[in-house]
């Protein structure tokens, strides 16, 4: 679906997320989120925020899980998706903080294999993720799910490719200073969700786009693999769609 920008884009967006939120209450279940970082997804955060604010809608009945982390990566550190899901989202609305997952960037590395594990199954134990909402990487990563990336792959350790870590070096001021692992949820654990969002937005992403959308279903291009699924939405503003 195509919008004229990525702001009239992130509001629909946001109210599908609050309706989703708002139906599951009404049942007296919980919503399971899957939740982005980047550029990309703040819109759809701030309108939350202001839905929370001026309309009442409450997070308490919600449960998140990020899809990635970079590794190693202090929560507290300003690069942080800690520190960017609080300032973007979970300071302003009124979630519980158990109900936060985020993957530890903290633990030491020969505990990260066990914690993947136990990622997966708090998502599976909850009844699977009702909604994933995604951004796209100039790699085609989905979370960092990166090129080479299984179809079937679970939350893991990854290597990051040499261009995130050139898009990323901005934040981090320089390159060398950009993690060069990541923890991510897998191609296997999005696929899960039973809903997908993927938003992409400008004219810079519009060759990832195409190659997404168009492609040849392949790990070179991990987005492509969203091809095979019916539960899939790409949301774009008219630049991301351009090369369409
Ligand atoms: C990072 C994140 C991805 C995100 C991508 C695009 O690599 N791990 O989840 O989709 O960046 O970022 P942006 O939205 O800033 O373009």
């Amino acid at each position: 679906t195509i919008y004229p920008d990525a702001k009239t884009a992130s509001v629909v967006v946001a109210q599908r997320i609050a309706k989703l939120i708002r139906s599951k209450q009404a049942e007296g279940g919980k919503a399971v989120l899957g939740l982005a970082t980047g550029v990309t997804p703040i819109a759809v955060y701030k309108e939350l925020v202001r839905m929370h604010q001026q309309e009442g809608l409450s997070f308490k009945d919600v449960i998140t899980f990020n899809l990635d982390e970079y590794f190693p990566m202090q929560a507290s550190s300003a690069q942080s998706y800690v520190t960017f899901m609080h300032e973007n989202l979970f300071d302003h609305i009124d979630i519980a903080p158990e109900n936060i997952h985020i993957p530890d960037g903290t633990l030491p590395q020969d505990a990260v294999a066990a914690f993947c594990l136990n990622y997966e199954k708090q998502i599976e134990d909850l009844g699977g993720l009702d909604f994933q909402l995604l951004g796209i990487g100039r790699t085609g990563h989905i979370g960092f799910n990166e090129p080479g990336s299984a179809p079937n792959s679970g939350t893991r350790l990854v290597t990051l490719d040499n261009l995130t870590r050139s898009d990323a070096s901005r934040d981090f001021g320089g390159k060398e200073n950009v993690p060069t692992k990541a923890i991510t949820m897998g191609i296997g654990t999005i696929f899960k969700a039973r809903e997908i969002i993927l938003m992409a937005w400008s004219a810079k992403k519009a060759p990832i786009v195409k190659k997404a959308v168009e492609g040849e279903i392949s790990g070179d291009v991990p987005a492509t693999y969203l091809q095979l699924s019916d539960h899939v939405e790409f949301i774009l503003d008219e630049g991301a769609a351009s090369e369409l």
